[in-house]
C-alpha cells in the first residue's frame, strides 16, 4: 500500500526556511510579504454575527441555513450580475482550498482523467488532481494546449494567484464557449474578484459570459480576503445545480458542514459592501507604496492589475531574489512554487501592516 503522501509534491515552504531565518535577524524584523493572509481586523458587524450565534449546540447543514442560502443569491445576483439564481445554484464550502484540493476526488475522477490549471497557479489545483490520481496539466491557453477528450476538469482562476493577471470577458466567453461544446467541466475559482486595480474581473456567471445559463460551470468563491475572514473558513460554490446537488449529497455524507456561528458571520459578511471598501483602501495604498518602491529599487512588476500580489522580476533567478530580498530583511516568495514558469520571478504580497510596509519601502530604499 502506498502513502498518499508519496502522491503529494513535498511541500515548499519548508524550502523558504533558511530565508525567513535571515530575514528575521535583521534588527528591525523581518517583513513577511510571502503569504497572502490577511492582518486587519476582522470587521465588528462580521465578529458581532459571529458571537450572536455562538450558541449552536445543533449540527449544522451542509447546505446551510435559508438565510445564508438567501445571502449567497443575493450577494451573487447584486455583486456578480448574475441571474435567477436559486438555493440549487450554492452551496457553502469549509474555506476554498479544501473544495480545490478535494474536488477531482469528489467529482469521481481517477486515472486517465485530466485537471487542467493555468501554467502558474496556485498549488492546490495539482495537489487536488493528485489526490484523486487525475492526471495533473497546466495549460497556457485551455483552447490551444488541452485535448477536450481527457481534460474533465478544467480550473480557470482570475484574478490570478500568483500574477494578478486578470481574464477579459471575450477571453471568459470563448474559453466556456469551448468547454461547453465539448462537455468539460469549468471551474472558476474568483477569490480575488473584489480585488481589481487596473482592471474590472468579471465572473464566469456573468451573463455576457454564460449566456445567463449556468450548465457546466461553477464559480469559487471565498470570504477569506474580501472581508478579512480567513480565520473563520468561510467560501461557497454558486452555478450549475446538477453538479452542485451531486457536491451536496457528497459531502453531506462527508460532514463537510460549515460551522453555524460562522454561516452567521458569512451572512453578515455578504450583506456589507462598506467594510470590503474600507479593506481595498487598506491594500490600494501598501500596493501603491510597494510597487513604487520595488520599481525604484530595479524591479519590473508584470501583470499584477488585480488580487493581493504584485509579480515582480530582477531578470534572474528567483531564488537569487529571494536571497537578496531576505538580506533586506524582506521575505517574499520565490516564482517555481507556482510552477517552473516562474522561476525568474517573485510575488511580493501585500497583506502586511501599514507599519511593516512602511519599514519594506524603507529597506528597498523608498
Ligand atoms: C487562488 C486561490 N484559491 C483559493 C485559495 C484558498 O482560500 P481559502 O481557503 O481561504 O478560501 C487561495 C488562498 O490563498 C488562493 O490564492
Amino acid at each position: 500500500m502506498s502513502a498518499v503522501t508519496d502522491r503529494l509534491p513535498t511541500f515548499p515552504w519548508d524550502k523558504l526556511e533558511p530565508y525567513k531565518a535571515t530575514a528575521a535577524a535583521h534588527p528591525d524584523g523581518i517583513v513577511d510579504l510571502s503569504v497572502g493572509t490577511p492582518v486587519d481586523p476582522v470587521p465588528e458587524l462580521i465578529q458581532r454575527a459571529l458571537v450572536a450565534a455562538a450558541d449552536s449546540p445543533g449540527y449544522p447543514t451542509v447546505w446551510g441555513t435559508v438565510a445564508l442560502r438567501d445571502a449567497l443569491t443575493g450577494w451573487v445576483e447584486r455583486r456578480l450580475g448574475a441571474r435567477g439564481v436559486a438555493h440549487t445554484n450554492v452551496l457553502p464550502v469549509v474555506g476554498s482550498k479544501e473544495l480545490v484540493a478535494w474536488l477531482p476526488t469528489q467529482l469521481g475522477l481517477g486515472p486517465g482523467d485530466q485537471v487542467a490549471y493555468p501554467r502558474l497557479a496556485y498549488p492546490t489545483y495539482e495537489v487536488g488532481a493528485r489526490l484523486a490520481r487525475a492526471e495533473p496539466v497546466a495549460y497556457d491557453d485551455p483552447l490551444a494546449d488541452l485535448d477536450p477528450a481527457r481534460v474533465k476538469l478544467l480550473w480557470l482562476n482570475s484574478p490570478s494567484n500568483p500574477t494578478g493577471r486578470v481574464l477579459a470577458k471575450d477571453e471568459l466567453i470563448r474559453i466556456v464557449a469551448w468547454a461547453r461544446e465539448h462537455g468539460v467541466l469549468v471551474f472558476s475559482d474568483e477569490c480575488y474578484l473584489e480585488l481589481g486595480w487596473e482592471a474590472e474581473p468579471v465572473s464566469v456567471l456573468h451573463p455576457d459570459v454564460c449566456g445567463g445559463t449556468y450548465e457546466g460551470i461553477v464559480a469559487v468563491h471565498s470570504l477569506s480576503k474580501r472581508s478579512n475572514l480567513a480565520g473563520y473558513r468561510a467560501a461557497f460554490l454558486a452555478g450549475d445545480a446538477g453538479v452542485l446537488g451531486d457536491l451536496l449529497e457528497i459531502r453531506k455524507h462527508g460532514g463537510m458542514m460549515t460551522p453555524a456561528p460562522v454561516q452567521a458571520a458569512t451572512v453578515a459578511a455578504l450583506g456589507d459592501d462598506t467594510h470590503v471598501a474600507e479593506q481595498r483602501e487598506r491594500y490600494a495604498a501598501r500596493r501603491a507604496a510597494l510597487r513604487g518602491a520595488l520599481e525604484a529599487h530595479g524591479f519590473r512588476i508584470e501583470h499584477s492589475e488585480a488580487s493581493l500580489y504584485l509579480w515582480v522580476t530582477r531578470d534572474e533567478p528567483c531564488w537569487e531574489t529571494v536571497a537578496h530580498l531576505a538580506g533586506l530583511g524582506i521575505l517574499a516568495a520565490p516564482g517555481d512554487f507556482y510552477g517552473p514558469a516562474g522561476d525568474r520571478f517573485v510575488r511580493v504580497a501585500f497583506t502586511a501592516t501599514d507599519e511593516r510596509v512602511a519599514a519594506a519601502v524603507k529597506r528597498l530604499g523608498g
